[in-house]
């Protein structure tokens, strides 16, 4: 019966796992409220699927998350079963350079942004003993260089996810990270272009990190080669969603499996022996 659907409040529809995930949860039979960032996107969404509703969302701005549940209770929404943010951004810049605009966005969109999105949604949780499930990365495990503020803001999202765990376990709201490695999607290709930009563009400082810029493009087609696919990024979405036994992270992908457990057995030195293997650093 249409009353009775699951309802789900899905970030960062518009496109790679948010996308597939949208279909997943279609194809489910929830009731999905799915968020995109701009009017265009909002007419395609509804034009293309059977959301319930699309709305619009910047979590870069905290009134705009306000919003979102504010449109929620307008609507009626008094409960939802599930939170799943597939929203992020990624830049791939050295930290001695990265400039303060660009570290403080990637927290706020990576980080601070879905933070209080389930600040606000566990309420919405409490009555259906809901999921939150959020896309980390595998960079929040192993960090590889160019991408220190990414993986920092992705470091973070690890503890948040514990700590909420942990703290949301006497309602039985069940928390869970998917952990993917490369996926070829817009972000992927989108920060290899943001790279390209930096070499042609750098000045000063930025000139010294040339040599790791270049090392990192000359790495793209092994990255390429072990990507995990969208479809098995949204299946562990699903998972944690669906599943009477949620796991607390999933590793997506083999790549993110093997190199999550590595990271687990070997000390820094190996961890940066590897690196600077990688990216001729030495
Ligand atoms: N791609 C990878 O290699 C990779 C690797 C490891 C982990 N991940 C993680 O996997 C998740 C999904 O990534 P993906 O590769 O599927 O990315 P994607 O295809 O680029 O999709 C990202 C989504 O986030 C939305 N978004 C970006 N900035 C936003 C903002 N300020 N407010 C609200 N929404 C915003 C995008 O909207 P627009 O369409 O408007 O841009 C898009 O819907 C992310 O958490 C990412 O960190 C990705």
């Amino acid at each position: 019966m249409p009353g009775n659907k699951k309802k789900v409040l899905l970030f960062g529809a518009t496109g790679g796992t948010g996308a597939v995930v949208g279909d997943k949860l279609l194809a489910a039979g929830y009731e999905v409220y799915a968020t995109c960032r701009t009017e265009a996107q909002r007419e395609k969404l509804r034009a293309t699927k059977q959301f319930k509703e699309v709305m619009l969302l910047d979590l870069a701005s905290m009134p705009s998350i306000e919003k979102i549940f504010a449109d929620l209770a307008a609507m009626g929404v008094s409960s939802i079963d599930g939170l799943i943010n597939c929203a992020a951004i990624n830049p791939a810049t050295p930290m001695e350079t990265v400039s303060q605009d660009e570290t403080q966005k990637v927290f706020q969109v990576c980080l601070f942004g879905p933070l209080r999105a389930v600040q606000l949604a566990v309420p919405l949780l409490r009555p259906t003993q809901g999921r939150i499930v959020l896309v980390g990365s595998l960079a929040g495990s192993y960090v590889m260089p160019m991408l220190g503020i990414y993986s920092s803001a992705k470091f973070g999202l690890e503890g948040a996810c514990d700590a909420l765990r942990r703290e949301l376990y006497p309602w039985n709201i069940k928390v869970s990270l998917v952990k993917p490695g490369a996926i070829l999607t817009a972000m992927f290709y989108g920060h290899l272009d943001d790279v390209k930009r930096q070499i042609a563009d750098a000045t000063g400082l930025q000139k010294l990190y040339i040599p790791l810029m270049n090392a990192h493009l000359r790495e793209i087609p092994k990255t390429q080669s072990i990507a995990v696919s969208t479809e098995e990024v949204a299946s562990d979405c699903m998972h944690a969603l669906t599943s009477a036994k949620p796991q607390a992270r999933y590793f997506s992908g083999r790549h993110s499996k093997l190199t999550g457990l590595f990271v687990r057995l070997v000390t820094d030195n190996v961890q940066d022996w590897l690196a600077k293997r990688i990216f001729k650093l030495e």
